[in-house]
């Protein structure tokens, strides 16, 4: 089984062929980053339109790297949602067009779920397993039961962290986007003096609000303008860390309240790439006895490939989807999850 994947929420325009057997045939991943820096933000419409001018060469690309014609392919994948919809536009009628020219199912795909099943793709994990998605769109912990059985078990009430990072290397003066940059310059800081916030830490469940600590960043920042960029971005990844290992463990404890056996935890989504993050999250996991699964960071940040995955699954499991299936801005990985208001889709 072989399926073409089209990745185009957000600042990536990505396309990718992946199979049945889990072998990425080809992997092409065109970053706008340089195309939005200049605005220390993603520019919905300037996203829109990159996307537009660069979809059917990177198609092209990633056919050829694959070797294949189209009439190769045995499903057409692309993201149906939740991101900015004019670029999840651009993706999802491309998809629909080739899916329609070669008489093969379209599979529109939820993007969370792209990230949820990737660990399947890496590393052929059996469900069910517990999910730390952490973007700059999102920030959950997923129970992860089965192909289309997705339970939140918590998420942002407020900003995501990826939105946290990026904010706070604003503030920094660091390079865009700040997630990487934070992790860079963290690198030669020392965050022991940086006093910041631990929001919801100590809290019941496992729900995430990173709105304070962006503020609190912001005050210190006013209040002595002498401390080094450094050490404000080390203390601030510490301060991320402490949060997320608090969460996670208690999703844990959750998790295992409804299957005792489970062992696995995964990380995605582009945050998923900071090393700290890693270093903490492996520590919690040893200390309550699971595997911590970490897909590569090129399969973490937004791919065709994850697409192209969640395809094949669907696909396999006799699913498909009509040509007029909607793009949408918001799609809740867990439908019966209770909305955030002050999240909006990023719940
Ligand atoms: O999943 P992603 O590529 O796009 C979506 O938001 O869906 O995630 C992008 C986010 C950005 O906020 C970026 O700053 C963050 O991931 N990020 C990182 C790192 N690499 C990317 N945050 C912290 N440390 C990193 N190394
Ligand atoms: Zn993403």
């Amino acid at each position: 089984m072989i399926v073409l994947g089209i990745e185009t929420s957000c600042d990536e325009t990505a396309a990718a062929v992946v199979d049945g057997e889990r072998r990425i045939r080809a992997n092409i991943v065109l970053s706008q980053i340089d195309d939005h820096r200049p605005y220390g933000g993603v520019v919905p419409e300037i996203a829109a339109r990159a996307h537009v001018e660069q979809i059917d060469g990177l198609i092209r690309q990633a056919m050829d790297a694959a070797k294949l014609e189209f009439t190769d392919l045995d499903g057409v994948a692309a993201t149906a949602g939740p991101g900015l919809i004019g670029g999840v536009m651009v993706g999802l009628v491309t998809g629909k067009a080739i899916a329609a020219a070669i008489s093969r199912p379209l599979l529109a795909i939820n993007h969370l779920e792209g990230h949820a099943l990737t660990a399947r793709l890496t590393d052929n994990l059996a469900f069910p397993y517990l999910l730390l998605l952490v973007s700059g769109g999102h920030c959950q912990l997923v129970l992860i039961e089965g192909l289309g059985r997705y339970r939140r078990l918590g998420t942002t009430i407020d900003d995501a962290v990826g939105e946290a990072f990026d904010k706070a290397g604003k503030m920094l003066g660091l390079d865009y986007p700040g997630g990487p940059a934070i992790q860079k310059a963290a690198e030669n800081g020392d965050g022991r003096l940086i006093k910041l916030p631990r929001p919801m830490l100590g809290r019941e469940g496992c729900d995430f609000s990173f709105s304070g600590l962006k503020t609190a960043v912001r005050r210190l920042l006013d209040k002595q303008p002498e401390l080094r960029a450094k050490d404000v971005a080390a203390g601030f990844q510490a301060a991320v860390g402490d949060v997320m290992v608090d969460r996670a463990g208690n999703a844990i404890t959750m998790a295992r309240a409804i299957y005792p056996d489970l062992d696995h935890l995964v990380i995605a989504g582009g945050v998923a790439a900071n090393n700290h993050l890693r270093l903490r999250l492996d520590e919690l996991c040893r200390e309550r006895g699971l595997d911590l699964v970490a897909p590569p960071a090129h399969l973490c940040t937004d791919n065709g490939a994850m697409i192209a995955w969640a395809g094949v699954e669907r696909l396999a499991a006799g699913l498909h989807d009509p040509l007029d299936a909607p793009a949408r801005d918001r799609w809740p990985l867990d439908p019966d999850a209770k909305p955030m208001p002050f999240a909006g889709k990023k719940a």
